[in-house]
């Protein structure tokens, strides 16, 4: 196609930029298995490393024997806590102002715990002489339930027994952790006293996993000849980890490399610093080779970080007409051995007080109690920002348990509670200001769109025709609309190990008019490189084919905080339309100079600067990129590129109107999710596809958490759901359709106005899933019942309901 004789519209859309469902390009390669990950990387001589771990959830360790383990042929070294101590790296700052254990130092607090490291030439060396390490435990109490933690005499943490101040403020018991608490206590509980209606439930949110499919691994590589250290693995935040590597073990930042590869899904699992990487390091340093470690999956499942683990006591007070006048949530936070939690440095509790969700609540007053247990540490953002997905989870119950209490329709009673379209932006009782939303339009379109009264017509038949034995099976209707909060976050307010939480893109274009884009975070399957590169062709005008996006290379790319959380798009993503605009600022002046005006009477054109009230005369992006570099232009350097730093104002507020209705079988307690329906509202969006593909992952993995995965314990402390065996993970085959739909409602902050998009679905979906289960058994007399609701938990409500004869 000529320059000259092409619409505005047939060169935008040759720029697939914003707005376009552009193919990802990320998946040539993975479809044709040139995907590199980390246990792709082989290095010449390099060794393999592999876990003794605790059998036992609490024990003293007594003895380790590494003899028999040494004499195997291939065997270079084991390493115990003891090797560890003299370096001071036998424990590890955690994200969350505690300390952890590397390798078990006197005693372990929970099943799977690293005792001891063996290094031998291969894998197979390597596990075999970790069987043969001789660990020698005496059994000590176990306490698994956070409830009994805090009034056991049984002291877990005994490096912190008589410390009765925390990292968060004072320790009321030798396994408390922290209290947490924001807004107003004496108000709401003069509210709750005053009220028409107070209804009061305990809501759980089990323990999960991310469990990504790629478990989490490195390779350490120490040149000692060079002096520099180059880590790969599967870092979230590999920016993060450098510093931290830095710290710790004491190598100038400038000799440490960190890369991360291609990284098979995240979720959060892939935050935190494992005792692996630290283990790998050091023994790369010793042995002056490189070190590779790959957890396997009962590893990942048992010793990596959890995620949730909240048990949720909620009031909430209305009018008899169902307007609600306060909301009080008392959480009890079980964070396992060590407190590993990946939360900003001052929010223990991560983002928890966005729990009056999307609802204007005059009143509030949240507080949460961190509690040791013997269970596995690290509790993290599964596919959420910060505890956001407990806080959708409690008030997504909440209204429903009112709902009940006022022998209200759930879906009306949120409609005269949402925050109004000109509330925002709005300062909830919690402490946040939403940026944007418009919650009615989303919720009406959303009812609509299923038939909401049609359904709940057919309900009414259901009921009827189960009473009088015509069906065994009961229709719920699940209903939720939730707030996310990302994009953490502004700097003043948000840190992980005083590192603000900026975002970064550096943006070179080539005198050819292609690109390569640098950024802060790192891609496990969002799709970064697709969409990062169509925000710059649409701000700069060049086709987004054109424009290569690296992520994942502290050598090359500018410093970030990485990617969990949703925060890549609304910070690294606003980094890079900021940068883009840098570009284009230069672009202006030079395209200018080319043409003969001044520089205010050029104007850009969606892939050119023309001349104003001319726009025959132009120059393309392409013409002054070649310009930059071979013209001398008075006043300007040549080249043509730009790095941007952003801190955000604000976080955004993503929104969204989600309906489950599923079938229950009374009798067997299985379930047929029949319809899913998910309106997303991300503000701006800039690949619809893509969008549709993260709303699709989340939803199934939201359909795991809210029907079928935990990860439970005995009373012993043993990991029940250590395999996938047992680990609900959902394949094709239990994975329903969905039906996605959106609003749009830009972010006002943001460059571009969007928000984040992909751990709404698991905010929204969980909810949805455990109201529709609720909501069958609503007219039964169920009030309250616990996640996962997998056939044997239904099962037994129907049971407890007397619906078995
Ligand atoms: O931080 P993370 O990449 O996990 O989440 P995100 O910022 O929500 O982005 C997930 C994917 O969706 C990225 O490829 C985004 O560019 C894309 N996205 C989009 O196309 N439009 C939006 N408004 C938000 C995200």
């Amino acid at each position: 196609m000529n320059e000259q004789t092409m619409t505005p519209g047939e060169r935008a859309a040759n720029l697939k930029g914003m707005g376009s469902s552009r193919k990802r390009v990320e998946d040539v390669r993975f479809t044709q298995g040139k995907g590199n990950y980390v246990d792709d990387i082989k290095l010449d001589g390099m060794l393999f490393g592999a876990f003794v771990r605790s059998p036992y959830a609490h024990a003293r360790v007594v003895n380790v024997n590494k003899e028999a383990a040494l004499a195997v042929p291939g065997v270079v070294a084991v390493l115990t806590a003891e090797d560890l101590a003299p370096l001071g790296l036998h424990w590890m700052p955690t994200l969350a102002g505690d300390k952890q254990m590397v390798l078990a130092d006197g005693k372990v607090l929970f099943q799977g715990q690293e005792v001891a490291y063996v290094v031998a030439e291969n894998r197979y060396i390597a596990a075999d002489a970790a069987e043969l390490v001789e660990v020698d435990y005496e059994e000590l109490p176990v306490l698994t339930d956070p409830f009994e933690a805090l009034k056991s005499d049984v002291v877990l943490r005994e490096d912190l027994a008589g410390q009765t101040e925390g990292a968060h403020g004072p320790r009321k018991h030798h396994n408390h952790i922290f209290t947490w608490e924001q807004g107003d206590k004496d108000a709401t509980e003069a509210v709750l006293g005053e009220a028409d209606v107070v209804a009061e439930e305990m809501v759980y949110y089990h323990r999960t996993h991310p469990c990504p499919l790629e478990t989490c691994g490195c390779v350490a590589s120490m040149d000692k000849v060079t002096g520099k250290l180059t880590l790969y693995g599967t870092f979230q935040a590999p920016h993060a980890i450098r510093t931290v590597v830095s710290l710790i073990s004491g190598l100038a930042e400038h000799n440490i490399r960190v890369i991360s590869p291609d990284i098979g899904g995240g979720f959060g699992n892939k935050v935190g610093a494992y005792a692996g990487y630290v283990c790998s390091v050091v023994a790369s340093i010793v042995t002056g080779q490189p070190v590779k470690w790959v957890e396997n999956r009962m590893e990942n499942l048992m010793s990596t970080a959890f995620a949730r683990d909240y048990w949720m006591q909620g009031k909430i007070a209305a009018t008899k007409d169902g307007k609600i006048t306060g909301l009080w949530c008392h959480t009890t936070a079980d964070h396992g051995g060590f407190d590993a939690c990946a939360d900003p440095t001052k929010f223990p509790a991560g983002f928890m007080n966005i729990c009056t969700g999307s609802y204007d609540i005059p009143t509030a007053y949240l507080a949460v109690d961190g509690v040791y247990t013997n269970k596995a540490p690290g509790g993290v953002a599964y596919r959420c920002s910060f505890r956001v997905t407990e806080a959708a989870y409690f008030i997504e119950r909440m209204i429903e348990v009112l709902a009940i209490k006022l022998n209200m329709d759930a879906a009306e009673l949120r409609r005269i509670n949402f925050i109004r379209k000109d509330q925002f932006p709005y300062q909830s009782a919690l402490g946040w200001e939403y940026d944007s939303g418009d919650y009615h339009t989303a919720w009406d379109k959303a009812l609509k769109a299923v038939d909401y009264e049609g359904l709940r017509a057919e309900q009414a038949q259901r009921i009827e025709d189960f009473k009088a034995g015509r069906t065994r099976k009961l229709l719920g209707v699940g209903l939720t609309h939730f707030t996310e909060i990302v994009g953490a976050g502004p700097v003043k307010n948000c840190d992980i190990l005083g590192l603000g939480m900026f975002d970064s893109c550096e943006i070179r274009i080539h005198p050819t008019g292609s690109a390569i884009a640098r950024l802060g975070t790192i891609s496990q399957g969002q799709g970064h490189a697709t969409t990062f590169a169509q925000i710059i062709a649409s701000e700069i005008g060049l086709p987004a084919d054109d424009i290569t996006l690296e992520e994942g290379d502290t050598d090359t790319a500018p410093y970030g905080l990485g990617t969990y959380g949703s925060r890549s798009t609304p910070v690294a993503g606003a980094a890079t339309a900021m940068a883009a605009r840098k570009i284009r600022a230069k672009a202006q002046m030079i395209a200018a100079y080319l043409l003969e005006v001044h520089d205010d009477d050029v104007e850009w054109d969606v892939d050119r600067f023309s001349v104003k009230g001319a726009p025959e005369r132009f120059k393309t992006m392409k013409e002054i990129a070649f310009a930059a570099y071979n013209q001398a232009i008075p006043g300007l350097e040549p080249g043509l590129e730009a790095v941007s730093y952003y801190d955000p104002p604000n976080m955004t507020y993503p929104f969204g109107a989600y309906i489950c209705v599923m079938e229950i079988d009374v009798d067997t307690g299985e379930w047929e999710v029949r319809q899913f329906y998910a309106l997303d509202d991300c503000g701006t969006r800039i690949n619809p596809m893509i969008i549709e593909g993260q709303v699709h992952g989340g939803v199934t993995e939201a359909l795991a958490i809210a029907m079928g995965q935990e990860i439970a314990y005995d009373e012993m402390g043993n990991v029940k759901t250590g395999t996938l065996m047992d680990f609900f993970l959902p394949t094709a085959w239990e994975t329903p359709n969905y039906t996605t739909d959106h609003t749009v409602t830009p972010s006002p902050h943001h460059p571009i106005g969007a928000k984040g998009v992909g751990e709404s679905p698991n905010v929204g979906g969980v909810p949805a899933f455990s109201n529709a289960v609720h909501d069958a058994f609503r007219p039964f007399g169920l009030v309250q019942s616990h996640m996962p609701h997998d056939h044997w938990r239904i099962w037994k409500i129907a049971n407890g309901l007397g619906m078995h004869g």
